[in-house]
């Protein structure tokens, strides 16, 4: 994968516009803190991790942007405020806030030189994260094997191979041959970045429509399906892109295995279940119109960004740390051995 979702060099955020894709790869440079958050809700940059490193770097331009008219660190209260209202489900995004918050002092260019250390390692860490996660799914891909995936859990939503698609790609680099059905995902459509990405690597990736899932899962051997995911609860409930349900409830219906990709900094413990976590609800317009047709009648329309498999629908949590059950019991263990 050569497209690089975010980069950042001495002060100037770079993102792939994400908007754009697949038919234009264009880059946007970001040097205000202000259109880094309206990127974020505009979608630009999106996924649970690449939202998160944006944010923390949304951070360092702010405080590069600092000027002097109130205390620096009251100033820097406000930047962080208005990026964290950016969106409100994935909790990567409070997660490396919350890292970036604790770096802050009135002591204006040592805050900003720190700041760019930890966007830059929260960065580095995701890349860590992305490569164990494949390293654990590998043993799910062995040849000849068939995998549903649903948005993009892929290297446009991370920092490097993605969270579900990571394996798919240390597989196909060892040569193993497999196929990946990536569904469409609406109303926005990430599935057909998935299978950009995974087509640009010369991966065996077939697109379908949302509902045409459960008919792959009747019809074929799937071996599995591996999704992302945008915060999980303590019980092991998964909150991730409307369409994940259905295909839960599918995947149990046929008896094939339900994982969730699941890097720890997207791990919620301080909400219990996944009725508990904010879901959010956006523009109508990403419903009634594509681009700037319009293809729906003028009647009300509901519009949840995400929706919550429940943990007894899913078969394993892949974190960056091993596989392991979605439970409250396996959870827990796991945070104490990480010290998290
Ligand atoms: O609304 P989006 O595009 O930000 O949602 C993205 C997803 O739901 C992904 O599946 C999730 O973030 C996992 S990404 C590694």
């Amino acid at each position: 994968m050569t497209l690089k979702a975010i980069q950042y060099n001495d002060g100037v955020l770079t993102l792939l516009d994400q908007t754009k894709l697949p038919h234009d790869i264009t880059y946007i440079d970001y040097t205000d803190y202000e259109a880094v958050a309206i990127a974020i809700e505009d979608m630009v940059v999106r996924g649970a991790p690449a939202i998160g490193i944006t944010a923390a770097y949304g951070v360092v331009l702010g405080a590069l942007q600092y000027n002097g008219e109130t205390s620096f660190s009251h100033y820097m209260e406000s930047v962080i405020k208005r990026l964290a209202n950016t969106r409100p489900t994935a909790i990567n995004l409070l997660w490396a806030l919350n890292r970036m918050e604790k770096e802050v002092t009135e002591d204006v260019n040592p805050t900003i030189k720190a700041l760019e250390a930890l966007a830059e390692t929260i960065f580095e860490e995701d890349k860590k994260i992305n490569e164990q996660i494949g390293h654990h799914t590998l043993s799910l891909i062995q040849p000849n094997t068939t995998f549903i995936t649903h948005c993009n859990p892929g290297s446009l939503a991370t920092s490097m191979l993605g969270t579900a698609t990571a394996g798919f790609y240390l597989a196909h680099e060892q040569g193993i041959p497999f196929k990946v059905f990536s569904d469409e995902t609406r109303p926005r459509f990430q599935g057909a970045l998935t299978a950009f990405e995974l087509s640009q690597a010369g991966i065996d990736v077939t697109t379908i429509t949302d509902s045409t899932a459960a008919s792959v899962l009747q019809q074929q051997e799937v071996t599995a399906v591996i999704v992302g995911c945008d915060r999980v609860a303590l019980n092991g409930d998964v909150v991730n892109k409307i369409g994940t349900l259905p295909l839960a409830i599918a995947a149990n219906f046929y008896n094939v295995p339900f994982y969730v990709a699941a890097p720890t900094p997207t791990f919620d413990l301080t909400v219990r279940s996944g009725n508990d976590i904010p879901i959010e609800e956006r523009n109508t317009r990403e419903v009634t119109h594509i681009q700037e047709i319009q293809i729906a009648a003028d009647v009300p329309v509901y519009n949840p960004a995400f929706d919550i498999t429940p943990n007894h629908l899913i078969t394993g949590l892949i974190t960056e740390h091993g596989i392991i059950e979605a439970n409250e019991h396996d959870i827990t263990k796991l945070f104490e051995e990480i010290g998290g």
